[in-house]
């Protein structure tokens, strides 16, 4: 774990309640799947908020407004400092065997599928992204996926996509070729993944937590394998050893 004042380079909405922050700070150390977590002023908790992005002296996440703390970030300032804890829970794992690897976002699960779609891609993969939102209005990161070269789709609940309905449906109904999964969503979006899909994968789950590494037992959750404290022996799990 590292501990940064950051500056703030970025601070935008880019769709309904949901917004990007980019910290200018270092990203040693730091790998698709972790998260920060950040201070927020006046509140005695940080904030957990997944990695969507990073790079020589940047980390990115997506973010939305749900509760205080949010809704405060939601009001910072490029220039304004923030503290962050670096390099926390460890990530997903990249070295799974796989040619065509699936990631599934569902909402704000989504921004931690970009660094890993990065990494996947620049390994060879040939990276396919399935999304999920309620709306056209919450949609975002589609065009960077594309841009990434990954093969992308999205499911709404409006209609307003390639799917009307749940990303799980879609990735039946558009006979979706892969051979691995990685995914991070609501937990009912990972139950239908982990029951309908027949595959083995990865989950990243986002639980609520109160220190974020390990000091207490506020994210402990039962897996196969016993008790596990989500934010240092996850956020990812094996989606086999997950009972959701
Ligand atoms: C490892 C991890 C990674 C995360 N990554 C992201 C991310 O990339 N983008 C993002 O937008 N959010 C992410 N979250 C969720 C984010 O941490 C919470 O939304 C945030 O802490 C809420 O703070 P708040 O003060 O605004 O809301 P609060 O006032 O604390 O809560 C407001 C509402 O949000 C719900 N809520 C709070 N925390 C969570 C949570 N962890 N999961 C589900 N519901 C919650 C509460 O039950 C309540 O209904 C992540 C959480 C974890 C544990
Ligand atoms: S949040 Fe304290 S142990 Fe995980």
């Amino acid at each position: 774990m590292k501990n940064y004042c950051a500056e703030i380079t970025e601070n935008v909405k880019i769709a309904k309640d949901v917004y990007r922050m980019t910290l200018n700070c270092s990203s040693e150390g730091v790998f698709p799947g972790q998260f920060i977590n950040i201070k927020v002023e006046s509140l005695y908790l940080r904030r957990p908020i997944s990695v969507c992005d990073f790079g020589d002296g940047f980390i990115t996440v997506i973010y939305k407004v749900v509760g205080k703390g949010t809704d405060i970030m939601k009001d910072m300032k490029v220039g304004d400092k923030v503290d962050v804890l670096t390099q926390l829970g460890h990530g997903f794992d990249l070295e799974k065997e796989c040619n065509k690897p699936l990631l599934i976002g569902g909402g704000v699960g989504t921004p931690p599928m970009y660094a890993l779609a990065k990494e996947l891609i620049a390994k060879g993969k040939e990276v396919t992204v399935c999304l999920g939102f309620n709306a056209a209005d919450e949609v975002f990161l589609k065009e960077e996926f594309e841009a990434l070269g990954c093969k992308t789709f999205v499911a709404t609940l409006d209609g307003s996509g390639d799917h009307k309905g749940f990303v799980t449906d879609m990735i039946k109904e558009k006979n979706i070729d892969f051979d691995y999964y990685y995914t991070c969503g609501p937990a009912v979006m990972l139950k239908a993944v982990q029951t309908t899909l027949g595959f083995n994968g990865q989950i990243s789950m986002e639980e609520r937590m109160a220190c974020g590494f390990g000091a207490c037992v506020g994210c402990t959750i039962h897996t196969k394998s016993g008790a596990k404290q989500v934010c240092k022996d996850g956020p990812v799990f094996d989606s086999s050893e997950i009972e959701l």
